[in-house]
Parts: C-alpha cells; sequence; structure tokens
C-alpha cells in the first residue's frame, strides 16, 4: 500500500541523515573542524524533516488510522514514546549547540548527542520497518484507507511549509553530504 511504503521511503532519507549525524560526531570525537553552522543545518533537518514532517505523518495520519488493527496498539505506543525520546535528544542537541555558538566549548555534549540521535535514527527506523512489512503482509490498510492516508500526508506537509520547504530541506541533506568533512 503506497501510504505504507511512503513512509518506508522516508526512512531511505533519515538513513541518510543518520550517516550525516554519524560522522559529524566521529569528526568531532577525533578533533576536526567542523563549521558550527553545518551543525545548525544539521539541527534543522533533524527538527523540520525528520520529527515535524516525517514523525507528524506517522503521529497525525498513518499510527491513528493502524492503531485499532490487529493488535498494532501496543507497538504503535513503543513508536509514540521513542518519538519522544528523539525529541528529547535533539531538545539537549540544540541546547549545547547553542551554548557552543555563544563561547562555551561544547564540543563534547554535541559530539554524545550526535551519536545518540543517530543511534536513534538507526533503531527506531528499523523497527518501524519491520512493522510496516508485518502491515502489508497482512494487508491491514485498504485501498480506500491507504489513499485518505496519502491525502492526509499532503496536509502534514504543509505543516511544514509545504513543498518548496521539503524540497529545500532535501537540499540542504544533499549539501552536508557534499561538505569536506564527509568525506
Ligand atoms: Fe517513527
Ligand atoms: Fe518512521
Amino acid at each position: 500500500m503506497e501510504a505504507t511504503s511512503n513512509l518506508k521511503l522516508d526512512h531511505v532519507t533519515l538513513r541518510r541523515v543518520r550517516d550525516i549525524v554519524q560522522t559529524c560526531s566521529d569528526k568531532l570525537y577525533a578533533n576536526e573542524n567542523i563549521p558550527l553552522e553545518d551543525i545548525k543545518i544539521i539541527s534543522v533537518v533533524i527538527e523540520e524533516f525528520v520529527d515535524r514532517y516525517h514523525h507528524g505523518k506517522e503521529e497525525k495520519a498513518y499510527f491513528p488510522q493502524t492503531e485499532e488493527k490487529d493488535d498494532f496498539s501496543e507497538d504503535i505506543r513503543k513508536f509514540l514514546i521513542e518519538h519522544e525520546l528523539g525529541r528529547r535528544i535533539a531538545k539537549m542537541l540544540v541546547s549545547h549547540l547553542m551554548q557552543w555558538q555563544a563561547g562555551k566549548e561544547s564540543r563534547e555534549p554535541v559530539a554524545r548527542f550526535l551519536k545518540s540521535y543517530a543511534a536513534f535514527i538507526t533503531d527506531h527506523t528499523g523497527k518501524e520497518d519491520r512493522f510496516f512489512d508485518m502491515v502489508e503482509e497482512k494487508q491491514s490498510l485498504s485501498t480506500d484507507e491507504s489513499q485518505m492516508l496519502l491525502k492526509h500526508y499532503e496536509q502534514c506537509k504543509n505543516y511544514v511549509g509545504g513543498q518548496e520547504r521539503i524540497e529545500e530541506l532535501l537540499r540542504l541533506i544533499e549539501y552536508l553530504e557534499a561538505r569536506d568533512w564527509m568525506r
């Protein structure tokens, strides 16, 4: 069903973000110089693309629709708790980054929360992918439901600032992937 594969496709992008986040953390630990502006861009991608857009689609559309079916509610409850965990890590990351920008040496905590966020993406998208496979296998969503969810996703897009902003965020991901420190 398209509504499910749509989210699985997002996960491919999320794992690209994960690779950026992990490399950034590794390089910070190795004392390499990374522009704080780039780490700021990473935090924007996390906040807008990973959390507000992707988790938004899951929380506002997909999970409420699948929750009642086939004993999925326990899995979904755990996913929602994990989203909150991700938000807490992102918040700590931003807070230490802001302190660093204000002049307080914060390489270690920034590296640490980046590392935690990378681990969060790996763990969380892995579990959800297995869940999505199960939904597809059981054919738990009807064609109508899937179509309805796709429409709902469009609204979620507007919540982030529309198609243009999504494209801008994807360009920012490409920009980060091409940075010298990513090699
Ligand atoms: Fe999720
Ligand atoms: Fe997800």
